[in-house]
């Protein structure tokens, strides 16, 4: 009887016989079953995407065998780190059990080539809630005197500019031009793999023929957001873990929409970007208060953001909503940052649903706590909706780590991407 074992590509030797058709994750044909793998296939197979093949195990030789003892130790260790976090999800789900398995082999390489994971903190002794002070109201929380909910000039300036009817590109391109620091990182965000355009783009005015004046100023008023929130420090929040969680939740979110025949980068980008924005508000403004949410949390092994409703009456995904609604962000980017932790509540709209799943992924590709050590639950109807394949899971997760540090250094230099702490 012949008997398949999934091998992943950097495990594949000459030889070795394919038990089915090897496809790409995207479906196109590659070889036939029966056929032995010949050696000048093998740098093929990575280019061609195929992330894994089901081989007749009797064709498997001593090398695999070496090769599989050598990374289980690793995988082991891997799956470890990954139990405990995996706690709010349910393994029996196949995308959940897809992810948990590539996230595995993921971290188990990472192992293998000397990475030492970070320890996560200690579950802080109990908190009295009653002892904490009582939480702001939501308009409060939004008052507009305050740095992190007020935007810079440059903002207004290109909303006003798309409130216009006779505004032009060229006009926006100019507002856009002024700032020397958002053009500088605009541009190097469209020179990114992020987007492939072969052939340097070095001015906004081609960057605004090229990708469309809507899609460029999504872009513009991302970057400001993130800029306007640079310095602002937490002691209960790693401002880095946060950044980096964020810009991993925006190239997930771009990728599978891409997969899904949705190619606005832009806008998917700047979603996962922005999508956990309101946390940052509760923090700045609350935070006694907030450090009360995060303990229950820990201690009971909640949802942060079902620990902010019961200690604070409200939700980082319901702050960040009106925040968008007030930057005046469009209608898909308040969707997705509001509902990106009950899609259901956008109707599961692509958006929402798309960054609901890419922030799983992000926390599952990732070990750095954010306040929480636990992944956030993936809500299997959003992941259903979509239409997604598992066989899509690892070729993003590969996508997204080949872009993640150049969009880490475009959005911040060197100083968040040390690999020591990022997972
Ligand atoms: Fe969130
Ligand atoms: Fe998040």
């Amino acid at each position: 009887m012949l008997v398949l074992a999934l091998v992943y590509v950097d495990a594949l030797t000459e030889g070795m016989i394919l038990a089915e058709d090897l496809l790409t994750p995207t479906g196109r044909f590659v070889l036939a079953a029966g056929a032995a793998i010949q050696a000048e296939q093998l740098p093929l197979l990575r280019t061609w995407g195929v992330i894994e093949a089901n081989i007749d195990e009797a064709s498997l030789d001593d090398e695999y065998d070496q090769h599989q003892e050598l990374i289980a130790e690793y995988t082991k260790r891997a799956e470890t780190l990954l139990n405990r976090r995996f706690a709010l999800n349910d393994l029996e789900q196949e995308p959940v059990a897809t992810l948990y398995r590539h996230a595995a082999r993921f971290f188990a390489v990472k192992l293998q080539r000397g990475w030492e994971p970070p320890a996560f903190p200690e579950v802080p002794t109990s908190i009295n809630l009653a002892d904490l002070p009582a939480p702001l109201s939501v308009p409060h929380l939004l008052r507009g005197d305050v740095d992190v909910v007020s935007l810079p000039t440059v903002y207004t300036h290109i909303v006003e500019l798309l409130d216009e009817p006779n505004s032009s590109s060229t006009q926006i391109a100019k507002v856009i031009s002024k700032d020397a620091s958002l053009t500088v990182r605009m541009l190097r965000l469209v020179n990114s793999p992020m987007y492939g355009f072969s052939g340097k783009i070095d001015s906004v005015s081609r960057a605004v023929s090229l990708l469309g004046t809507n899609e460029l100023t999504t872009l513009a008023l991302g970057i400001t957001v993130v800029r306007q929130f640079e310095n602002f420090h937490s002691a209960q929040l790693n401002m880095e873990s946060f950044w980096r969680h964020s810009i991993r939740c925006g190239l997930f979110a771009k990728t599978l929409a891409g997969h899904l025949g949705d190619n606005s980068v832009e806008k998917y980008f700047t979603g996962g970007l922005l999508h956990d924005i309101g946390r940052l508000v509760m923090l700045d403004r609350m935070p006694l208060q907030y450090s009360g949410a995060v303990a229950k949390a820990r201690q009971e092994q909640l949802p942060m953001y079902r620990a902010e409703q019961d200690c604070l009456k409200t939700d980082h995904s319901i702050i960040g909503k009106l925040l968008a609604e007030k930057w005046r962000l469009s209608p898909a980017l308040i969707r997705m940052i509001g509902s990106h932790h009950s899609p259901r509540l956008a109707r599961y709209s692509l958006e929402a649903c798309v960054v609901h799943i890419a922030d799983m992924f992000a926390h599952a590709c990732c070990h750095e706590p954010l306040l929480l050590i636990e992944i956030p639950k993936l809500e299997l109807q959003a992941w259903t909706e979509t239409g997604l394949s598992t066989e899509l899971i690892a070729p993003t997760i590969q996508q997204v780590e080949k872009e993640f540090k150049e969009i880490v250094q475009i959005f911040f230099g060197n100083t968040k991407t040390e690999e020591s702490s990022v997972g």
